[in-house]
């Protein structure tokens, strides 16, 4: 039997080229395996701590689903729903809030943070905590177990969830006898962290200094020109750890870069080591943005897609809800 590959994406914000090669790209890598049987969702129920306006919510999820597609996501080949279209998936939840002990989610990063955060400000330390944050590495627990995931692709700030999600299947099956399979997490350790545009280590939309992956030509020229740079003249050597060689080296080959490293030791001026990551991006990400534009004005099509995976997925979680419930006397 192939191993389950799962991984959620929450729809909070417009996706950008460090959410591309960071987890897109790879995760979509890892589902053309044919050992493995994918299964790639958009994790709204999460998406609900953060986002509070359904039109919001409604918008974010088209985006994140048209990227995906557009991004080489073959539905054929992977299970591609919404989390909120299988609802076993909430009463999976409920089962798990009884074998998981309120001192694990008391360790949870994300709670912790919040806490501090109140504290630092002098406020009661639950002051930025609904039940929602609280609980929300049991959800994500539900998530995982329901599919029998045996891999969980994710970035490194995920990783505690799927300890966590590994401690709370254990616990359930000691305790009822084995019905889930356990999980990992899986790290690329290789995949390097893109550079904001405003110069520092990490683009982040937390921190407002990312290229979109799929804005117009136009905005996507003004973004990289906007990218910070030092002082050094034209004419004098250039750095190849500065953020445009970085961002460049994404989107180049072998061949490209090492060309295009001799031009920074020649001393190109930025305004033409600019426009060469414009023309390098803007053909890289061209045939993906003309699919994400197709997908956007042909949401029926996406929407269609969705409905089918979300056939599969509910199938599969039925069957492991049914098994769940069975185990422990329902
Ligand atoms: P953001 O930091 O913009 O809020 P998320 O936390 O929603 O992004 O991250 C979604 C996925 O994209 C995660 O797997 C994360 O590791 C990856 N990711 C986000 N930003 C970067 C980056 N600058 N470089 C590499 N991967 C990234
Ligand atoms: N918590 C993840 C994030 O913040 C999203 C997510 C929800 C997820 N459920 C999941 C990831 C299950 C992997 C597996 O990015």
């Amino acid at each position: 039997m192939n191993k389950v590959v799962l991984t959620g994406i929450k729809p909070t914000g417009i996706p950008h080229i460090g959410n591309y090669f960071g987890a897109i790209r790879p995760a979509i890598e890892m589902s053309n395996n044919p050992e493995y049987d994918g299964y790639f969702f958009i994790a709204d129920y999460h998406a609900l701590n953060f986002i509070k306006d359904p039109n919001e919510l409604k918008e974010l999820t088209k985006l994140v689903a048209c990227t995906w597609l557009a991004c080489g996501l073959d539905p054929k080949k992977v299970v591609f729903y919404r989390q909120s279209s299988v609802p076993e998936v909430t009463e999976l939840n409920w089962i798990l809030n009884n074998v998981t002990s309120k001192g694990l989610m008391n360790r949870a990063h994300a709670y912790k943070a919040s806490v501090d955060r109140a504290i630092s400000e002098g406020k009661d330390p639950d002051f930025y905590v609904n039940m929602g944050l609280y609980c929300y590495p049991i959800l994500m627990a539900a998530d995982i177990l329901l599919y029998n995931t045996k891999l969980v692709p994710v970035g490194l700030d995920q990783k505690q969830h799927v300890e966590m999600a590994r401690d709370i299947a254990k616990s359930f099956n000691k305790t009822f006898g084995y019905t889930f399979v356990v999980p990992s997490e899986l790290i690329s350790e290789d995949v390097a962290v893109v550079p904001g545009i405003d110069g520092s280590n990490k683009m982040s939309k937390s921190h407002g200094n990312v290229i979109p992956l799929f804005c117009s030509e136009e905005e996507l020229k003004k973004y990289i020109m906007s990218i910070k740079t030092d002082s050094t003249p034209v004419g004098d050597p250039k750095s190849v750890e500065c953020t445009l060689f970085k961002l460049y080296r994404l989107f180049a080959t072998e061949q490209e870069c090492m060309k295009m490293a001799a031009k920074y030791q020649a001393g190109i001026g930025w305004a033409e080591a600019k426009n060469e990551l414009f023309i390098a991006a803007n053909n890289y990400l061209k045939p993906m943005r003309e699919k994400y534009n197709y997908y956007m004005s042909h949401y029926d099509e996406v929407l269609a897609i969705l409905e089918a995976g979300e056939k599969k997925a509910r199938k599969v979680a039925k069957e492991t809800l049914q098994r769940a419930r069975t185990a422990i006397g329902l």
